[in-house]
């Protein structure tokens, strides 16, 4: 499931597809959580996951759809954690993300088939009532991360790195 050997070239190829999708239309903390989160270490199978979880748009296939592998979501529920009002924030930690992209556009639901891409990187997300409830972007991740050694030794009790060599884009606003 993991290709980590993403040149640097291909990664941001991948990262500016991203960044040029609305990635999400959660409405509620629990609907972010089914959508988005899994665990820490999971070693996932797209395809699978949205088939297990019903995720879809209407009565198709969803043409994307990010995981972020963050356990109970408690790291994206901390980025949340203060904000009151509606707002959108980025993340200044990075984390692992397996990213789905439907492999076959006329495919229907529960035949939607995803090629996976395990990235690491920063979220953006809106915040409401304290409470992550949309994924807007991913931003770029760093060239110097090539994720495996995240998988394998995360856990929750650990602080996720910053990202050093991270150029966001400021796609918050325009992605909304
Ligand atoms: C894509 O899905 C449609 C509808 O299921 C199917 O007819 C078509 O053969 C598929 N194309 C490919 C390349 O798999
Ligand atoms: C990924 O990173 C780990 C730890 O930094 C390193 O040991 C491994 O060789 C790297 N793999 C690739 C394909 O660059
Ligand atoms: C989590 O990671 C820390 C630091 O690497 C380690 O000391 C701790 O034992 C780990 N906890 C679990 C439950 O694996």
């Amino acid at each position: 499931y993991l290709d980590l050997n993403l040149s640097t070239g291909s990664v941001i190829t991948l990262v500016m597809l991203l960044q040029i999708t609305v990635l999400s239309q959660c409405q509620n903390l629990n609907s972010f959580l089914e959508k988005h989160v899994v665990s820490e270490n999971a070693d996932i199978t797209v395809t699978d996951i949205i088939r297990n979880r019903n995720i879809r748009s209407g009565n198709n296939c969803k043409k994307k759809n990010t995981f972020i592998h963050d356990t109970n979501g408690l790291r994206v529920k901390e980025l949340c954690s203060k904000l009151a009002e509606k707002k959108d924030v980025k993340s200044e930690f990075c984390l692992p993300l397996t990213h789905g992209i439907l492999q076959n556009n006329s495919a229907k639901p529960p035949d939607c088939i995803y090629v996976q891409k395990v990235i690491f990187g920063k979220i953006h997300i809106t915040c409401e009532n304290k409470e992550p409830v949309h994924l807007i972007a991913l931003s770029k991740p760093s060239s110097r991360s090539n994720g495996s050694s995240i998988h394998r030794t995360l856990n929750s009790s650990e602080k996720l790195p910053k990202c050093p060599a991270v150029r966001c884009f400021h796609s918050a606003v325009l992605f909304r």
